[in-house]
């Protein structure tokens, strides 16, 4: 099993000052920073776009963890990779050629994910498990940060983890949405192991505290 890691959600941060909120994710020591690409069709908000991750590309050496909230995320594969994405994941939901997106990201030189909303049960990405290197368990409808953490998604982690386990698999299993020091470990004891956090990293008055004190999990 993968080590607890911790990806602050640029969401999160002030949009006027996005190279700063990355700037501060490395200076407190953490290598991930998520970033949420929302198209106002997929999820109820617009965010970032391509240009946004190729003008932070160049001020950053964290590994860019893009979560594509979008329709048609297959049109857009390429534009994200090209932009400095180290990781693109895309969702279940919507209806394009799911493996062959899959596939498409890695062939662009990234790790690649699938992501599912609450109310998709984890049999949707099941046949895709031996083609990912990460699934994303929604924890919050998608569209905005500081929502309540659905605790009733604890069992689909357990789920998939216990598919990972059992085929040998090591895709990562990340969480996003609600997720806090509390949170995260209800999610650890079901063996999550990426942990994105918005609003309790760059909300909290010390994000360096927040992040030595998420490093005491096991
Ligand atoms: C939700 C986004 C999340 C969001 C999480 O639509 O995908 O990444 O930033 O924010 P918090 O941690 O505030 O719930
Ligand atoms: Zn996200």
């Amino acid at each position: 099993m993968h080590p607890p890691l911790l990806a602050p959600s640029i969401l999160a941060g002030n949009h006027a000052r996005l190279a700063d909120s990355a700037a501060l994710v490395a200076h407190v020591g953490l290598q991930w920073i998520h970033i949420d690409i929302m198209d106002g069709h997929f999820a109820p908000n617009l965010t970032f776009g391509p240009g946004t991750v190729a003008a932070l590309r160049p001020a950053s050496t964290l590994f860019f963890d893009v979560h594509l909230m979008l329709d048609e995320p297959h049109r857009y594969l390429e534009a994200f990779a090209k932009a400095g994405a180290n990781s693109i994941s895309v969702h279940i939901e919507p209806d394009y050629d799911h493996p062959g997106a899959l596939a498409r990201i890695r062939a662009l030189g990234c790790k690649n994910g699938i992501v599912l909303n609450p109310g998709t049960p984890a049999e949707a990405v099941e046949p895709l498990l031996g083609s990912v290197d990460l699934v994303l368990v929604m924890t919050v409808q998608p569209g905005f940060g500081g929502q309540a953490f659905r605790r009733d998604m604890l069992p689909k982690i357990a789920r998939i983890a216990g598919w990972r386990r059992e085929r040998g698999l090591d895709f990562r299993i990340e969480v996003d949405g609600g997720i806090d020091l509390a949170t995260a470990a209800e999610c650890r004891a079901v063996a999550a192991d990426t942990f994105v956090v918005g609003t309790a990293f760059f909300g909290a008055a010390d994000p360096g505290g927040f992040a030595r004190s998420f490093a005491q999990m096991n």
